[in-house]
């Protein structure tokens, strides 16, 4: 049980840094929760108008999730799955942030390219697509996330469950997003919430 509960480890510390929130406070924005959706995620850094530190968040949050998946293999080969929940997890649930963290998009991006390059590139390339045809965050965000375990399943990864898992976690966090686009008050990027949640 060491090397599951170190990849565990790893993967949860690295996951769970909040970096949208770090960045708001750096560049004196407040507290990133308190405005927009309150997630901290790029998307809500994206709403205070500050679109450089909305990529700088994206391209962190995703980092944090290749990076946990990449250390986590190398020190403990065949943990890289365990690694890849965890940093997901540590992301959606950080012990900084009282266990209120983000939605999982980004991460699950950075897990995906590090376990498998090629369903990585097919997540990256669904994400931007879905954006850029729907201009709905949150559903690009979670039809991407669907697509990793299936991306895993074609190319018959034994990890494919894992994914499965993460997407589940992903969706999960999307609960208030998936009311909204129900009810049609979803905002389309750079549009205001009409509620927050
Ligand atoms: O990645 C987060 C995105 O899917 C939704 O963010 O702030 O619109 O709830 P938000």
């Amino acid at each position: 049980w060491t090397a599951p509960a170190l990849a565990l480890s790893i993967g949860y510390l690295c996951g769970s840094i909040p970096f949208g929130a770090i960045l708001m406070r750096l560049v004196g924005g407040g507290d990133l929760r308190a405005i927009g959706s309150g997630n901290i995620g790029a998307t809500n850094v994206l709403r205070s108008g500050r679109k450089g530190l909305a990529a700088a968040t994206l391209l962190l949050d995703l980092a944090k999730g290749w990076c946990a998946v990449w250390f986590a293999s190398r020190l403990l080969p065949g943990q890289g799955d365990v690694a890849a929940a965890a940093a997901v997890l540590g992301h959606c649930y950080p012990v900084w942030l009282r266990f209120s963290g983000g939605k999982g998009v980004a991460t699950t991006m950075g897990v995906v390219l590090a376990l498998h390059v090629p369903s990585g590139l097919i997540y990256a390339a669904s994400w931007l697509a879905l954006l850029a045809a729907l201009r709905v965050s949150s559903l690009a965000g979670m039809l991407a996330a669907l697509s990793a375990p299936v991306s895993f399943a074609s190319f018959g990864r034994s990890d494919t469950l894992v994914l499965v898992f993460v997407a589940l976690l992903v969706l999960w966090r999307h609960r208030s997003n998936i009311a909204r686009l129900i009810a049609g008050t979803e905002p389309r990027i750079g549009g205001a919430l009409r509620s927050t949640g």
